[in-house]
């Protein structure tokens, strides 16, 4: 860190966790964000790269913020000696840009570190069990901490309490949620995120809060969390504050670099310097960027590199915000969080208009880029780069103007204008944005200037005023698939009630448009007539015909239907037929407001209440409305085995969540080290003819390009192995796939490697090529398959032919045969009907592939890698290097999220990373970019299954074939077992008789692989759909077909034939008759009928899903070690992927030593400490897959502990004969020694001191029976060949949905897993929650796309949508059901990873539930699909699926039949 004592002149003096920073001019780059510098020139790497800048808010392409680098960023105000602390992402932040601020990393919470101390945010993150893989967990805990800190600073203002009780903060539950909207986690399922932050809050109920560390159920109190401390985040430094006030009056900001100077960071201080510096020669020759906030970074920043910057913070002028009788004038420099203050009056909120603006800003992007981004950066990215804007859209509709300078020409332009003129430069600079008061005072629509006369008398006329945005995630954070906003004065007409539009801004945005823009047309139609229905009608066919996507937008047909939507929620209301005074209508006046739940009335409350309504004001901000309502856990800790069985905080939570846990790119780079990116093909299938750098840009400094020619002699081109063959690291002359990986790219930085590899010049050719095979129906069609091996298949049950004679009803796709003639091919495409599709899904793991390889001596290499199976990286990476086994070293010792994507997957980044440094004798490091782990990793399977069922009237099944297909993209992988799995999970039912045909598909698509429950996931699912089809074709519930078709015990044996169980094993029908036979269950049903009888608009679902998981136990070795001091280290086969492996083995390692100390103490626990995994230490470690792997590990460590006490005993009798109560620490010491003794005895028997010779005496007797003990034991676990077993669970989910959005809540969840005897309640209860999230994401939003050529561009955060806290259901409960004593399992265990997923079917199956309400209604029926009981909903059940089942022109068609009624 450069650091002194003396600021020089043109020095950037800023503070990271207290300690001084000052860089020079030339210290680092002028685009180095943040993130990069503290992960580089600090030793604080608690902020994580999750999704690398945050942002390229573009279009289709654009990515999102993920929360992973979020830190705190505090400003010092001199003259009022406050400082202010803002959540910010680092990875958006450029360095020089903080020139006087604080920093503070998860590290600087604790004051300096983990080992310095913790904090009560990371003590009661880790207390709450809320971390897996810690990845996020740094980055939640910024959020959070934020969030504390800006509570404590506004203490006592905006309604908030004064002194809140000690130990809590002074927020609200609601706002502690929020505080980490933004942040994203793939493990916990978020509600242990939302309890760790709700135990802040000043209104929360302890009791309320999940299972944590801190208290027993019914036991909950403050005194027992760990302390907080108002005033303990942030602290700003003193020195800091004394160089602040030093230089204030004198130098606000830093002194604006001298034109022609070699400066790189300018900060104008006027506006007039500004064109001084841009109108230079210099500048006309260099590279410039203009930033505020620079979260627009990301598009540029992946192909640009610039030479200068000039930051727009220091112009006053643009900085201010004045607010006046007639409006409010904001500085283009505003962030958007300080905007929302504004227009919120702290808290207050006395203008509808800027109220609702408030709202809808507070769904812009994440509290942590809010924080930072600046309201004119939002437009000038509207109006420059056709962003879809959410800012342009609400603020045109509210009549805003703008004032820019064009050079030295300064101009106030509507807003609209600005929007169409032609993409402004740098020459225009956004100077403010003038929003008017429209409450008391209206508006001419033609004011284009400041001196024009706003004062124009409304009275007789009210304001309403509404916002718009349909997006996948409620909170935003996600781009939306339009967003509107309205403004209309209304005026009653005297005579008759109806009410009459005076004024109207229609304005939509973000749908597939250059910028946002005003429905004119619709505005003119509108305007002046009474509004009724028929208006109506008319208004929104016209605006059908308006908004319309530009060609190439996703979802046109959705996002046109949903701008009628929205008019239809604003005007209908207000229609002649349905507007009902509740009094004569006084139409002026102002509206309550509020916040934190304290109603905060206006001076004249005249306004009617049936408009207020309409307008639907919050009467407070979101003070008590909390995201997660309610959850509840319930376990049962079996205490046969302690401590296994207790739910035992995860080992290392605090040191996640204090950023001190080490994942491999937190490995500091070492010396020399170089940086790797991958180049992959855009192209399926083409003649790669070259492979070049792009010349012009001679910033990339790399040191070449690594392809398959390195490969050195006596190694191969392998880059992955599984037991089905090897596949290539690298494509060679012809591309197999758009992702495959051609080459690595080598540079000094990781930053420059990345943007090389995207400038890339490939030169392809397609010339003599066939056309490529990108769908399952195009390889059916050539016949292109791998082959399954027959014993991969499972068995078949009964005679198909049989059970559908013997079937009252039958169901039946076409004939498929799996022959590759045409005639069949176009019958197989007939049976569409009865298809089910099911496309990929992407892990999503927070810490993207990545390795690190370090050259060694001797011709040897170690690699740190992110790997679920190091052991197959080391023989990968031997076959590649053309080298021994024993000269790769693999290590990993924490993996941030594998979710199956860290296996296979993983080896062709270790492998391409020892390559090149194998080449280049150099450490080289790989960290792949979101965008490049996207493309490259693949995900899970895309399928397409044809099923013939027959049933009986009773809805039990009698019959099922099945015809399979699946896409496996261009390589083997693990596919090939991927129909048993899926056949596995499907025979959750007894379907009588059972047969099916698969196929694994080769495709010229990026290879698919293992992901959590891989084929099981969509086997259970397919099952589902079958059963609610049957459940349709019979017009009965489909939850009585499950009942009716779930195993017997003996059904069960005969399509599980391998894992028999009795009826106390077998409790599935238990587990299903407590969630569906209580009277809750009916009552829930009955409510939701008449929820649905009662809304036209919203409808409710509730469906019941089963599962039968079977998993398999493989071999594992365990090792523990007793070091000299009686501590002892523990290694493995198994890795910590956040699934709770090492927590569970330490547990049991204490089980297993235990038997040597006389009671079971808390210090036998914290003695064991778990070790990475090591590939020559440990060897035969195998795969961390299939859920099995904790109990394995536990299973091997106990064996390898009986072995240690069984030595140790031995001992322990012996020297207990002469001494009684031989504590561990005497026991371990005399063993150490003895064989020590032995020998000292042996050659120096009278030279002994005194002490020794004790000793030695001692020894002496029992030395004739021993001849020095072995204090490390290894075991290696073979679970026989019982080793798979059956899993079972069930969920109740209910939905509500939204026919004008297609929006999809999901209001409750109740899941009952058997865990067996739970080897940690907590660990597993984490499991099922998360694991039901990440099939929610796969279930209800993350739609996963490919272009033309097979290439994924839903390729960032922007646009694949996984689980935010928003999303999740909002009742949430889980009980683990304790199945009691098993022999076959791990101290009765069961396994808990990826089982619950397959329960968020639940979801899907309400979400079918409640679209066929909705198609009850006359205006939604025959929509979609011909049948409006059966009907085919995708999956993911994104909104434009749901809003097309329902409808898309339900608006037009129930106006249509108001008109027809009359
Ligand atoms: C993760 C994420 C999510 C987002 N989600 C949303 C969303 O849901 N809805 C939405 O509307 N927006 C969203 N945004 C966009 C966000 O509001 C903008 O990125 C932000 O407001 C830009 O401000 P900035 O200060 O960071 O601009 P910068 O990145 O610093 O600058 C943006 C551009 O504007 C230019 N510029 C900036 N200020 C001026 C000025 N005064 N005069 C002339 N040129 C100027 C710069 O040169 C640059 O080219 C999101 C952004 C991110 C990062
Ligand atoms: S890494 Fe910064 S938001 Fe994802
Ligand atoms: S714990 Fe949140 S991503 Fe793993």
């Amino acid at each position: 860190m450069a650091s002194s004592s003396a600021p020089s002149s043109a020095a950037v003096v800023f503070a990271v966790n207290g300690e001084r920073v000052e860089l020079r001019e030339g210290d680092v780059d002028p685009g180095a964000t943040l993130l990069e510098f503290l992960r580089t020139r600090t030793r604080f790497t608690g902020p994580k790269l999750g999704c690398g800048e945050g942002t390229r808010p573009f279009a289709a392409i654009s990515l999102r913020g993920c929360g992973a680098c979020v830190v705190l960023i505090s400003t010092y105000d001199a003259a009022s000696g406050e400082a202010s602390h803002a959540a910010a992402s680092s990875c958006l932040t450029l360095v020089h840009g903080l020139h006087h601020r604080a920093v503070t990393t998860t590290e600087g919470l604790g004051g300096g570190g983990g080992r310095a101390g913790l904090h009560a945010v990371h003590e009661r993150v880790a207390g709450f069990h809320a971390s897996q893989c810690g990845f996020c967990t740094p980055g939640v805990c910024m959020s959070l901490a934020a969030a504390l800190a800006a509570a404590d600073a506004k203490k006592g203002k905006g309604g908030r309490p004064a002194a809140p009780a000690e130990g809590y903060a002074g927020l609200t539950a609601a706002e502690a949620e929020r505080a980490v909207a933004g942040n994203l986690c793939r493990c916990t399922g978020y509600r242990p995120i939302a309890d760790a932050c709700k135990s802040f809050a000043a209104d929360v109920d302890l009791e309320d809060l999940g299972l944590n560390s801190f208290w027993r159920k019914g036991e909950a109190h403050a005194s027992k969390l760990p302390r907080y401390d108002e005033g303990s985040i942030g602290v700003f430094p003193e020195f800091l504050k004394a160089e602040i006030r030093a230089s204030s009056g004198i130098e606000e900001c830093m002194p604006p670099a001298l034109v022609g100077s070699a400066s790189i960071w300018h900060r104008p201080r006027s506006v007039e310097e500004y064109y001084k510096l841009v109108g230079s020669e210099l500048f006309g020759k260099s590279r410039t960027k203009v930033v505020v906030g620079n979260t627009a970074s990301g598009v540029n920043r992946e192909a640009e590199v610039y030479d200068r910057y000039v930051d727009l913070r220091c112009i006053p002028e643009l900085n201010s915000v004045s607010k006046e009788a007639k409006g409010v004038e904001i500085g283009a420099a505003v962030s958007i969080s300080k905007v929302i203050e504004a227009l919120r009056e702290d808290g207050g909120c006395n203008d509808v208009v800027f109220c609702k603006i408030a709202d809808h800003m507070e769904k812009v992007a994440s509290p942590f880029v809010r924080n930072t981004a600046s309201l004119g950066g939002n437009l000038i990215m509207a109006q420059r780069d056709q962003f879809a804007s959410d800012i342009a859209t609400i603020l045109l509709a509210a009549g805003s103007s703008i004032c820019i300078q064009v050079s030295s020409k300064r101009q106030t332009v509507m807003l609209e204008e600005f929007l169409q003129m032609p993409p402004c430069d740098y020459k225009t600079l956004l100077l403010s944005i003038y929003i008017p008061q429209w409450t008391h005072v209206g508006v001419l629509s033609d004011c284009r200037s400041r001196t024009v006369d706003r004062m124009v008398s409304t009275r007789g006329t009210s304001v309403l005023f509404e916002t718009y945005r349909a997006a996948p995630r409620p909170l935003g954070n996600a781009v939306a698939y339009l967003n509107a906003a309205f403004l209309a004065q209304v005026a009653s007409d005297g005579t008759t009630s109806s009410l009459i539009l005076r004024e109207l801004r229609l304005a939509f945005g973000a749908y597939g448009t250059q910028h946002a823009i005003r429905a004119s047309n619709v505005e003119k139609l509108l305007v002046g007539k009474p509004i009724t229905i028929s208006l109506l009608l008319e208004a929104c066919t016209l605006l059908k015909k308006s908004i319309v996507p530009v060609e190439g937008t996703r979802h046109t047909a959705y996002r046109s239907s949903l701008a009628v939507a929205f008019l239809f929620s604003f005007l209908y209301p207000v229609t002649k037929e349905i507007f009902k005074p509740v009094k004569a209508v006084h139409l002026n006046g102002s509206v309550p407001s509020g916040t934190n739940g304290h109603r905060n009335f206006g001076p004249n409350e005249r306004v009617d209440a049936s408009l207020m309504k309409i307008n639907n004001v919050k009467s407070a901000s979101y003070g008590n409305d909390c995201i997660l309502e309610y959850s509840k856990q319930i376990i049962e800790i079996n205490k046969d085995h302690l401590p296994v069985g207790i739910p035992a905080k995860k080992v290392g939570a605090e040191l996640q969540a204090s950023g001190e846990a080490v994942f491999v790119d937190d490995i500091p780079s070492p010396k020399d080290c170089l940086y790797g990116a991958f180049i992959y093909s855009t192209k399926p299938l083409a003649h790669v003819r070259s492979i070049g750098l792009d010349p012009s840009f001679k910033q990339l400094n790399t040191l070449g390009v690594v392809t398959a020619k390195d490969i050195p002699e006596g190694g191969s081109n392998v880059g992955a192995n599984t037991i089905f063959g090897p596949e290539p690291l690298f494509g060679d002359l012809v591309t197999q796939c758009a992702g495959e990986p051609l080459g690595l790219v080598i540079a000094e930085t990781q930053k420059i490697a990345n943007i090389a590899a995207k400038r890339a010049l490939i030169d392809y050719s397609t010339e003599n090529l066939g056309a490529p095979i990108l769908s399952i129906e195009e390889a059916v069609r050539r016949c292109s398959y791998f082959e399954t091996p027959p014993f991969l298949l499972p068995q078949k049950i009964g005679d198909f032919s049989k059970g559908m004679a013997e079937a009252d009803q039958k169901i039946y796709s076409a004939e498929v045969h799996f022959l590759c003639q045409f005639d069949q091919w176009i019958q197989y495409l007939r049976c569409t009907f009865l298809q089910v599709n099911l496309n990929s899904q992407y892990y999503f793991y927070m810490e993207t592939q990545t390795a690190l390889a370090i050259p060694d001596e001797d011709n040897s290499i170690v690699v740190y890698s992110s790997s679920q199976c190091p052991e197959t990286t080391q023989n990968v990476i031997a076959k590649c290097l053309g080298l021994p086994c024993h000269s790769v070293r693999v290590i990993t010792r924490r993996v941030g999220g594998g979710f199956g994507g860290k296996a296979v997957r993983s080896l062709p980044v270790a492998a391409a990373c020892a390559l090149a440094a194998f080449k280049l004798h150099r450490p080289v490091r790989i960290y792949l970019d979101r965008k490049t782990d996207m493309i490259m990793t693949g995900g899970r399977h895309p399928m397409k299954i044809c099923y013939s069922v027959g049933f009986k009237s009773d809805g039990k099944i009698t019959a099922l074939h099945i015809d399979l297909f699946i896409n496996a993209g261009m390589t083997k992988d693990i596919s090939l077992i991927i129909p048993h799995n899926f056949i596995e999970a499907l025979k959750k039912y007894n379907w009588g008789a059972f047969s099916y045909e698969a196929k694994v598909c080769k495709t010229n698509t990026v290879t698919k692989s293992a992901m959590r429950g891989p084929g099981e996931v969509q086997g259970s699912y397919v099952a589902e759909a079958i059963v609610e089809h049957v459940a349709s074709a019979l017009s009965t519930d489909a939850n009585l077909v499950r009942q009716r078709n779930l195993h017997t015990v003996e059904s069960l044996a005969l399509f599980h034939s391998e894992c028999t169980e009795d009826d106390m094993g077998y409790t599935l029908p238990s587990i299903c008759g407590q969630l569906t036979t209580s009277e809750n269950y009916q009552h829930r049903l009955e409510i939701i009928q008449s929820f649905n009888k009662n809304n036209r608009w919203k409808k409710r679902g509730l469906s019941f899903v089963p599962i039968v998981h079977k998993v398999l136990s493989r071999p594992t070795p365990g090792k523990v070690s007793i070091l000299n001091d009686g501590s002892i280290a523990v290694e493995v086969g198994g890795i910590e992927l956040g699934q709770g492996l090492w927590t569970k083995v330490k547990q049991m390692a204490a089980f297993g030593l235990g038997q040597l100390w006389t009671d079971l103490s808390q210090e036998l626990f914290d003695r064991i400490r778990i070790i990475q995994a090591d590939t020559l230490s440990n060897v035969q470690g195998g795969w961390t897959t299939g859920s099995t792997t904790s109990e394995s590990s536990c299973e091997a460590v106990r064996l390898a502990c009986n072995i240690v006490v069984d030595r140790l005993t031995s001992v322990k009798e012996q020297f207990q004969e002469k001494e009684s109560n031989l504590s561990w620490d005497e026991l371990i010491s005399k063993v150490i020694l003895f064989p020590i003794l032995i020998i000292v005895g042996r050659y120096y028997p009278f030279n002994i001191t005194s002490a020794i010779a004790c000793l030695y005496l001692n020894f002496v007797d029992v030395q004739a029976n021993m001849v020095g003990v072995d204090l490390s034991a290894r075991e290696y676990y073979i679970p026989g060949p019982s080793g798979s077993y059956l899993n079972y669970g069930a969920a109740i989910s209910e939905v509500e949905i939204d026919l004008l959005t297609g929006a999809t809540m999901i209001l409750r969840s109740d899941l009952i897993y058997d865990c067996g005897q739970s080897l940690n309640p907590a660990v597993d209860l984490g499991q099922v929650e998360g694991a039901f999230v990440q099939g929610i994401g796969y279930f209800m939003s993350e739609e996963y796309v490919t272009n033309s050529d097979g290439l994924v561009i839903s390729d960032g955060t922007w646009t694949y949508k996984i689980p935010t806290v928003d999303t999740i259901p909002k009742q949430f409960n889980v009980k683990l059901l304790n199945s009691g004593f098993h022999k076959k399992r791990v101290l009765s265990s069961k396994a808990s990873g990826e089982p619950p997923l397959l329960l968020a079917a639940s979801v899907h199956c309400a979400t079918r539930a409640a679209i066929r309400a909705a198609k009850e209604e006359p205006h939604c029926s025959g929509s979609g699909s011909s049948s409006p009981s059966h009907f085919d909903l995708e999956v993911p059940a994104i909104m434009p699926v749901v809003k097309e089942l329902c409808g898309l022109e339900n608006v037009e068609r129930y106006l249509e039949s108001l008109l027809n009624s009359k």
